[in-house]
């Protein structure tokens, strides 16, 4: 079974697929897109990409941190030149986020952008980085500090890629449809795996039609996000995103009950809903408080001081300014586990996938 979910940014417009064997669409894809031309750019094996129905110069690429940077964009670039694409022609991705961004990128950028179809192939990728038109590179400086709005032409979420994601991968993509209990979506747990992609996905594209850009309501994605950034820098990324983004979703029920936001049985929600996807919900032994407010100061969202997107009697909003020692409360009522217990396993244990993933 498929799900279209339609993402609507006026004439940026497109559907989001989901479900086992829609990568079979990319052809009808392009024909729709009048491309006669196709740069596929694949961190997959080349059996991974399914026919394009034109002209298709085939470019590797590998997922991950180091390669996403603007030589990368400038090496696709180049590609395309050669191969003579166009501003009519288009181009696709296939792989993790990082390839996503990147070839995104790339997109905008050549001949100041040309259509960009992205076949994600993690879970995260689906559920997140592929949807919403963020793209972006690292500088030596920092990660995702060069980068465009450009929404993708469609985004084909095969099921079938995910059949042999690695464990850690899947709490990887968890992690984000974890948080989406907390910021709209309701109870995702008793759902199918394409379900829940497509629910988180629908999710996203409500918010990210009503605030393409970033300026308010689009915060809200990054529920669990300000500890968890500040966990993968402190952790030296040993804390993969999701991993971290579940830490700091328990993180946010716990900062929200110390403000009186929530009521502790909504706090108690926060750990119940991490753990029962086998996500981690505990701090790493030996990361100090002190080191996670700094790191938390330096949040894109926070114009001066502490902000958090938290749970409260009207839905999640970002709120600014919120005292350090709220902060520092909610970090001591934190659990700790050594780092080891908590990387690619659960609170209680080997990770499961939740209720039902099929
Ligand atoms: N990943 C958060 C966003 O797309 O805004």
């Amino acid at each position: 079974m498929r799900e279209q979910v339609p993402v609507r940014i006026g004439d940026r417009s497109y559907d989001v697929l989901i479900g086992p064997g829609v990568r079979s669409s990319l052809a009808e894809v392009i024909r729709g897109l009048g491309a006669r031309r196709v740069a596929v750019v694949s961190a997959r094996p080349a059996q991974w990409v399914p026919d394009t129905g034109v002209e298709t110069l085939l470019l590797p690429a590998r997922d991950g941190e180091p390669d996403k940077n603007l030589a990368t964009v400038e090496a696709l670039c180049a590609e395309f030149v050669r191969f003579g694409l166009t501003r009519s022609d288009a181009v696709v991705s296939c792989g993790g986020g990082t390839t996503t961004d990147v070839v995104g990128l790339a997109a905008a950028l050549y001949h100041r952008g040309v259509p960009v179809v992205h076949l994600p192939t993690t879970l995260l990728a689906q559920v997140d980085a592929s949807v919403g038109g963020k793209t972006a590179v690292n500088l030596p400086s920092g990660k995702n500090l060069v980068g465009a709005y450009w929404q993708p032409a469609a985004v084909l979420c095969d099921t079938d890629y995910l059949a042999t994601l690695p464990h850690r991968e899947m709490l990887n993509g968890l992690g984000e449809i974890a948080r989406c209990h907390f910021i709209g979506a309701g109870d995702l747990r008793p759902l199918a795996l394409a379900d829940r992609i497509a629910a988180s996905v629908t999710l996203k594209a409500g918010i990210v039609s009503a605030d393409e850009r970033d300026t308010g309501l689009r915060h809200l994605l990054n529920y669990g996000h300000t500890l968890g950034h500040a966990l993968e820098v402190a952790t030296d990324f040993a804390l993969r995103h999701g991993e971290a983004v579940a830490v700091g979703t328990v993180f946010a029920g716990l900062l929200a009950g110390v403000l009186d936001r929530i009521d502790p049985a909504r706090v108690d929600e926060h750990r119940a809903v991490v753990a029962s996807y086998g996500l981690p919900g505990a701090l790493p032994e030996g990361v100090r408080p002190g080191e996670l407010v700094e790191l938390m100061r330096r949040d894109k969202k926070a114009l001066s001081g502490l902000a958090f997107v938290l749970d409260g009697p009207a839905g999640a909003e970002l709120v600014h300014d919120v005292p350090e020692r709220a902060v520092l409360e909610a970090l001591a009522r934190m659990p700790r586990r050594p780092l080891t217990r908590l990387v690619g396993h659960g609170a209680d244990g080997p990770a499961g996938t939740g209720a039902a993933v099929s």
